[in-house]
């Protein structure tokens, strides 16, 4: 069932790509320069976006979260090497952080820019057309995956790849918000 939402997914993504290439609007160097993220699976999860909530990337309805200390809609911004930069839309106590991704555990959250930690990657993000990648050794990649919370509408949002039993969706990023936003957010 999972697998099958990953397979209809990723379809998706080369058709897109391809569409893309054939109407020549497909301008893999230009990066969006103020953009929001909203994650995609199957009908699942509709188009809902990802928000911070203490330190972590969440997808979903950021209302619904309300056992966290801190939570808020981010607007991004790109840096040429793909450095994602988010700026709270709510008030909270940071003004600026950047986006990363653990190469141990595949969580996703937002960092002070200054962390030197190894064992986070906060650069070589990328669109293709709208979709949200990751550069790793020059090849693109998109393991996106979100995690149930047990919060209606809410999931964790994380790296790695899915697998049949897993108890992840296979999500898919894209700077675009959905036509109709899902019913939940
Ligand atoms: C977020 O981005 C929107 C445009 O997409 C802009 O209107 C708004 O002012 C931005 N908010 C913040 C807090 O930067
Ligand atoms: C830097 O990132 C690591 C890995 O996520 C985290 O454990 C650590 O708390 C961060 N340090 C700061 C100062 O934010
Ligand atoms: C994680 O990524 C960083 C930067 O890309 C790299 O320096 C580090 O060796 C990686 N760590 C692991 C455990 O793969
Ligand atoms: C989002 O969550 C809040 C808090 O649980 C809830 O009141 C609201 O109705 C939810 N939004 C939608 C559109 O369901």
């Amino acid at each position: 069932m999972i697998l099958l939402r990953k397979e209809v997914a990723l379809v998706g993504l080369l058709a897109t790509a391809s569409l893309a290439a054939v109407t020549g609007l497909r301008n893999r160097q230009a990066e969006p320069s103020n953009f929001k993220l909203y994650a995609y699976s199957g009908e699942v999860i509709g188009g809902f976006p990802i928000f911070y909530a203490d330190g972590l990337a969440y997808v979903g309805n950021g209302s619904a979260l309300t056992g966290a200390d801190e939570v808020t809609a981010v607007n991004l911004t790109a840096s040429t090497g793909g450095t994602w930069t988010a700026t709270p839309i709510d008030d909270v106590s940071w003004s600026s952080k950047v986006f990363y991704i653990s190469n141990t555990t595949g969580e996703i959250g937002f960092t002070d820019s200054a962390n030197s930690s190894s064992n986070i990657i906060t650069s070589g993000f990328r669109f293709y057309g709208k979709f949200a990648l990751l550069s790793v050794s020059g090849q693109m990649e998109a393991s996106w995956n979100a995690k149930e919370t047990g919060i209606e509408n809410v999931w964790t949002l994380g790296w790695g790849s899915v697998d049949e039993d897993s108890s992840l969706a296979a999500v898919m990023l894209r700077n675009a918000a959905p036509m109709q936003p899902p019913a939940g957010e």
